[in-house]
């Protein structure tokens, strides 16, 4: 028996992810100073890590309810009214996931049938290609362009509109550009959402992590606010990456169907990782900003230190994630890195890791010590002069 020959055929061509690969190969080389890897560095805040503490201490370790406790969902209410305006109800209108990870893929699979399009901006984070594929859905892809600051235009939108057009799915702050989407920005876009009926995805899971202006959320606008699936979790803002802990925000209607499939799929997530939720959502409000105010000066570091050694770098305003054109050498962007590792043991990524539109780019993570960080750009420097 071949074995290749049972598998599901979508699954058989998903592509594995670009980063992956990449890192596997940096992983073999020692000395390798790796600027690659999306999550903070911090550890988590110390009163999130007690309060989950204290729950396996009160052998608080059964299943919660399926959408989440209650407890949770009412303190990530409160965050979203606090934060952002906006007005969710705990019990009918959120949904707690396994990270944003799940609540991607689920609000897919619950939306999409079999050819149903999506627009997607790209470059965009790894993940959603290949969920929207495995959803049954067809990805119609968006150029995001640097002379735009990476963001979505109204034109883009439009041209990229077809009947089949089922959902548009956008991650503002972005990874892997830093790019960001004001209240200004989106307006010209809403008047398309709402006529041509776009279920609107919108991850926010860097929300916290926007520089030099408040975040605004695509839910935030009352007439198509029933079409949004907002997506977050406490990975980013927390520093709650192994936690794996996310939420969704929808109307009713898409949480009942989103809940279908996690009820039978995941049931909850971790119940320790929800008491040390509510404790973030309670009392990590400050730890939040002292994190973005360290991942800000980083990026003014990065930004100043790749631009005077010869690589064209806009200044992103959100995540932690710079995109330097590398297109000044010469080089295709994975030549570039595969090089940059070989020679001078510097891991970044490349861009065509997040889509053919990240051609000529590098992906940057500056969730790294400044210490590195110097390391890095010296070392960058060293190549730089080498190849000119
Ligand atoms: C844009 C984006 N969305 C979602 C995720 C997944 O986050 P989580 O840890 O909440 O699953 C990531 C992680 O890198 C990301 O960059």
């Amino acid at each position: 028996m071949n074995i290749k020959d049972k598998l599901n055929e979508t699954v058989k061509v998903v592509p594995p992810s670009g980063i992956r690969k990449f890192f596997d190969l940096a992983n073999a080389i020692e000395g390798v100073i790796s600027l690659g890897v999306g999550e903070p560095d911090f550890a988590t805040p110390w009163h999130i890590r007690e309060e989950a503490i204290y729950a396996i201490e009160k052998g608080r370790t059964f299943y919660t309810a399926n959408k989440g406790l209650l407890e949770l969902r009412t303190e990530i209410a409160r965050y979203l009214k606090r934060r952002f305006d906006l007005n969710y109800d705990p019990e009918k209108n959120i949904l707690c996931t396994v990270g944003g990870s799940e609540a991607i893929d689920l609000a897919l699979r619950a939306i999409l049938n079999p050819g149903d399009e999506v627009i997607l901006p790209v470059p965009g984070y790894v993940a959603y290609e290949p969920c929207i594929m495995l959803a049954g859905g067809k990805t119609v892809h968006v150029e995001l362009k640097e002379e735009d600051h990476f963001k979505l235009t109204r034109k883009q939108l439009k041209a990229a509109i077809s009947p089949k057009t089922k959902a548009l799915l956008i991650n503002f702050p972005g990874n892997p550009t830093g790019g960001v989407m004001s209240r200004e920005d989106f307006e010209p876009l809403i008047d398309l959402i709402k006529e041509h009926e776009l279920i609107v995805i919108t991850d926010e899971i860097y929300a916290e992590l926007s520089y030099g202006q408040k975040h605004c959320s695509l839910a935030s606008f009352d007439e198509i606010k029933d079409q949004v699936i907002l997506i977050s979790g406490f990975s980013k803002a927390y520093s709650m990456t192994g936690w794996r802990l996310g939420y969704l925000a929808a109307d009713p209607v898409f949480v009942d169907a989103i809940l279908k499939i996690h009820q039978f799929a995941i049931m909850c997530p971790t119940t320790i990782s929800q008491y040390a939720g509510i404790e973030a959502m309670r009392k990590g409000d400050r730890d939040a900003e002292m994190m973005k105010a360290s991942f800000e000066q980083r990026r003014n570091y990065i930004v100043n230190g790749l631009n005077r050694i010869g690589l064209s770098c806009p200044m992103p305003e959100g995540a932690f994630y710079v995109f330097p054109s590398i297109q000044s050498t010469g080089l295709s962007s994975d030549a570039f890195c595969e090089k940059l590792l070989n020679q001078q043991k510097v891991a970044v990524v490349p861009g065509t890791a997040f889509g053919q539109a990240g051609e000529g780019y590098v992906r940057i993570s500056y969730a790294y010590s400044i210490d590195e960080i110097k390391e890095a750009l010296g070392r960058i420097e060293a190549f730089l002069k080498h190849i000119q």
